[in-house]
């Protein structure tokens, strides 16, 4: 008989987030290259009556404790497709920031989809999580697989890429989210402000690079440095204009690039090794985090 389960779960930093025209349904298509980062958060399902969430770590007076929360969706979603009641107490023990660019809230999803299959004992084929992760959320599935990927379509489909070494970060937070569907829109504003226009046929075709795919698979910060790209900063740094203040400001303590989080706010440093990690991470103060990747993907604790 199985009392609970707890599954870690890492977060990611986007080292490239290649932005398409916005489609017909409104999301957009992306060239996204995920690499899970060793800050994590931790999800426990135990046997309960009915569904029910809890949640303790920074900032979780921020995120909803009913069904709309990710991981309450993803026990939902998972009991549907194999015909039983969500009967499961979630408890999520946060220390990814929240709304902060990291997909903490998807972690958690992809987390209660993991510690619930084995609560349940469902054994729930990879393929099919990997699908119903899609169906919650743009981000949901990459927690599961870990290391890197090249998400396509809205970001959901994925591909493991190969990557070597140690990458270390420094991760910069930032008081107060920033909302993902908002950053979109400012996105599509300033392109259509910019007379490009905004939408699918208007804007390039996003694609992987190879440098940068090829930098991963090298294990080289150096390279990495060099061609890191989010096609979402301009618009986070329009609605947050002082994240240029903490962008320069790890610059000048020795990172070798700073860049804008997925949709931010949190800032994430690439350091050449360790030590300069470190050294940033004591530059920028308190709000700084340092963590090593590639991060394992999603993982049930002894
Ligand atoms: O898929 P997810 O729920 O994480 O997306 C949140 C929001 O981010 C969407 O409602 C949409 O506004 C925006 N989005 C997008 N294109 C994507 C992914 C997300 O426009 N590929």
């Amino acid at each position: 008989m199985v009392t609970a389960v707890t599954v870690r779960v890492p977060a990611k930093v986007n080292v490239q987030l290649a932005v398409g025209g916005r489609r017909p349904d409104g999301f957009h298509d992306l060239a996204n290259v995920f690499l899970a980062v060793g800050l994590y958060d931790e999800v426990t399902a135990a046997p309960a009556d009915g569904l029910t969430v809890t949640a303790q770590g920074r900032d979780v007076e921020g995120i909803p404790l009913d069904r709309t929360n990710l991981a309450a969706r993803a026990a939902i979603a998972l009991a549907e497709l194999h015909g039983i009641e969500p009967d499961v107490h979630l408890h999520i023990a946060k220390d990814i920031p929240v709304a902060g660019g990291m997909a903490g809230g998807s972690a958690d999803g992809a987390g209660a989809l993991l510690a619930c299959d084995a609560l349940w004992g469902l054994d729930t084929p990879t393929p099919q999580l990997l699908r119903i992760a899609g169906e919650l959320g743009s981000d949901v599935p990459f927690p599961l697989l870990g290391g890197a990927a090249l998400g396509v379509g809205r970001g959901e489909r994925l591909t493991a890429l190969e990557v070597s070494g140690t990458f270390h970060w420094v991760f910069a937070l930032a008081d107060g989210g920033l909302s993902t569907p908002e950053v979109y829109r400012e996105c599509d504003r300033l392109r259509r402000a910019g007379g490009s226009g905004d939408l699918a046929g208007e804007v390039a075709e996003p694609a992987a690079d190879p440098a940068l795919v090829a930098a991963l698979a090298a294990g080289d910060p150096h390279a990495l440095a060099r061609v890191l790209v989010n096609d979402l900063q301009d618009a986070a740094l329009s609605l947050r204009p002082a994240l240029a203040d903490t962008i320069a400001a790890g610059r000048g303590a020795g990172a070798l690039a700073g860049i804008v989080s997925g949709s931010g706010p949190t800032v994430a440093f690439l350091a050449a090794d360790e030590a300069g990690a470190v050294k940033i991470a004591d530059a920028l103060g308190t709000s700084a985090r340092v963590a090593a990747a590639p991060a394992p993907g999603a993982t049930v604790l002894p």
